[in-house]
């Protein structure tokens, strides 16, 4: 029998804490993607993630809780008629916009909003360290732009080993939490997709609005969204089937998830290097960002996604399309 994670027992936990008390940022496991963190109201260590990421200031951060009692001194609302939703998805991959209590919550961390992003991770390892040291902003440790880390070892990669890293597995889920906006009444709406949907929120009684157009017009509203996102050095392109993927003599990646059948596996040309994620929808978005980042590593300049019949009612498959989109478009 394996013993349970001990925090106490474990040399890099203890390590985690000592930097985050002493104003260094700590890339931290989320089950989403690992995150870069830094105690909400440390500026010192804030203004570092900025730098590291190379991230653009008007970019809010989203503030990791381990207990909804933490949300007191950092939301002004009163999250009375959020008390299902947190209960439900947290901790999980669910992210809220609230009023934001501004006398405590620093400026940076809002980029100047009246509002604030909240959640709280499902990872042991993220909710020993918030019940250790409170609570932790922590944007994608990726840098800025380039796909989100879901291993220790992508965050080392970004940043040389200069960043410690907590070193929590590989993420389950892969990709960055869904964001709901709650914070006026009667405008709820899904800012940026992720594997918790409409369904979901319909389910505990929230009906948000939704937008079928998400990976042009999120853009405008959630502020970070506009800034380029999740493209790997690679060239990422949608294609319709096999025969849409010119025989060069470069290597290229392909990504499929609807399954390919034998003979067209066959016709593959030999310069393809081929995944295929055999309809698990949550197997290709845990994965998605380990492959755009390995194209990289093994110097693939060319990625094609084949296309699959979107299914309108399952979020996993609007996250991922969302995603890829970006990573096409290099928005
Ligand atoms: O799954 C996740 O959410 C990961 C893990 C580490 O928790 N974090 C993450 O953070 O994806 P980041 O910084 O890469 O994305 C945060 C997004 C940005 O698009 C930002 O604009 C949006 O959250 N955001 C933050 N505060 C906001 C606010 N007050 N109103 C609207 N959007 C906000
Ligand atoms: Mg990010």
């Amino acid at each position: 029998m394996t013993m349970p994670w001990q925090p106490y027992k474990d040399p890099a936990f203890q390590e985690a804490v000592r930097l985050l008390n002493s104003h260094h940022p700590v890339a931290i496991p989320t089950e989403t993607v690992y995150g870069l963190a830094a105690k909400f109201d440390d500026l010192t260590a804030i203004k570092e993630v900025f730098r590291l990421k190379n991230r653009p200031l008007d970019n809010p951060l989203i503030i990791h809780i381990s207990d909804i009692s933490q949300l007191s001194k950092i939301v002004s609302q009163d999250i009375s008629p959020f008390k299902k939703l947190m209960e439900t998805f947290w901790p999980g991959p669910l992210t809220l916009v609230l009023k934001a209590n501004v006398e405590a919550v620093p400026s940076e961390v809002r980029a100047g909003l009246d509002t604030v992003a909240v959640r709280m991770p499902n990872h042991p390892k993220a909710l020993a360290l918030i019940n250790e040291v409170g609570p932790l902003v922590a944007p994608s440790a990726n840098k800025s732009g380039y796909p989100s880390p879901t291993s220790a070892q992508h965050v080392r990669n970004d940043y040389n080993g200069l960043v410690f890293v907590l070193d929590g597995g590989k993420c389950v889920k892969g990709l960055e939490s869904t964001i709901l906006d709650v914070h006026q009444e009667g405008k709820q709406q899904i800012l940026r997709p992720g594997v918790l949907g409409w369904k979901e929120f319909k389910a505990v009684g929230f009906e948000p609005i939704v937008n079928r157009d998400f990976p042009k017009s999120e853009v405008v509203r959630a502020p970070g969204m506009k800034h380029r996102h999740y493209a790997p050095l690679a060239k990422v392109e949608w294609v319709s089937g096999i025969e849409d993927i010119p025989s060069f003599s470069q290597k290229c990646l392909v990504l499929s998830v609807d399954s390919l059948s034998e003979s067209e596996v066959l016709q593959l040309p030999k310069n393809v290097l081929f995944k295929d994620f055999s309809g698990n929808f949550d197997s290709f978005a845990a994965h998605i960002y380990a492959e755009f980042r390995e194209a990289d590593v093994l110097g693939i300049t060319q990625v094609y996604i084949l296309r699959w019949p979107v299914d309108e009612n399952e979020p996993t498959q609007l996250a991922l399309v969302n995603r890829i989109e970006k990573a096409v478009s290099r928005v």
